[in-house]
């Protein structure tokens, strides 16, 4: 499912376990009869009242259906009984619909990373940092 909705841009096993796995990140997924078909991973930092998206993605196949948003509710709603009071995450500047998801959600875009990835999306290494305060 990783590599369908990234492609090239798809964390690789190591990566994916090390995601799951480790102790301050909740990974929350959306299923159709039993099949995972979406995904989204929070991270989290001690003492800290900022919660990271660090990756979200729906199965192709189940996209512009509404999973994306529900996802988004559950980032929200496991941040708040993290008691995180700001949720932040990172997107490519061309990734359209990443960019409508999180506006749809109430993130506010904050700033322009440059160069904040290793391969480009459509010409371009940016990032825009979004923010949603939550309480
Ligand atoms: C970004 C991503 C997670 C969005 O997931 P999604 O499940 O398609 O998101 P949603 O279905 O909630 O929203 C997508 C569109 O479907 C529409 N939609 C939502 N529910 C709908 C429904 N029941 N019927 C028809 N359309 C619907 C939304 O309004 C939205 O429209 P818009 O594009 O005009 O804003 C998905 O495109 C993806 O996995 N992309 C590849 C990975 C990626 O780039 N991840 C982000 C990395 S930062």
């Amino acid at each position: 499912m990783e590599n369908r909705a990234f492609g090239s841009h798809a964390y690789d096993y190591p990566a994916l376990k090390y995601m799951l796995g480790i102790a301050n990140s909740i990974t929350t997924v959306a299923t159709v009869d039993g099949r995972i078909v979406g995904y989204a991973s929070i991270f989290f930092r001690k003492n800290s009242k900022i919660s990271h998206l660090e990756s979200i993605a729906v199965d192709p196949e189940f996209q512009n259906a509404g999973i994306g948003g529900m996802l988004m509710d559950e980032v929200e709603r496991i941040s708040l009984e993290m008691n995180c009071s700001l949720i932040v995450l990172e997107t490519f500047e061309k990734n359209v619909s990443a960019l409508k998801l999180y506006e749809r959600s109430g993130f506010k875009a904050k700033e322009v990373v440059q160069d904040y990835y290793h391969i480009p999306f459509d010409g371009s290494r940016n990032a825009i940092r979004f923010e949603k305060r939550i309480k």
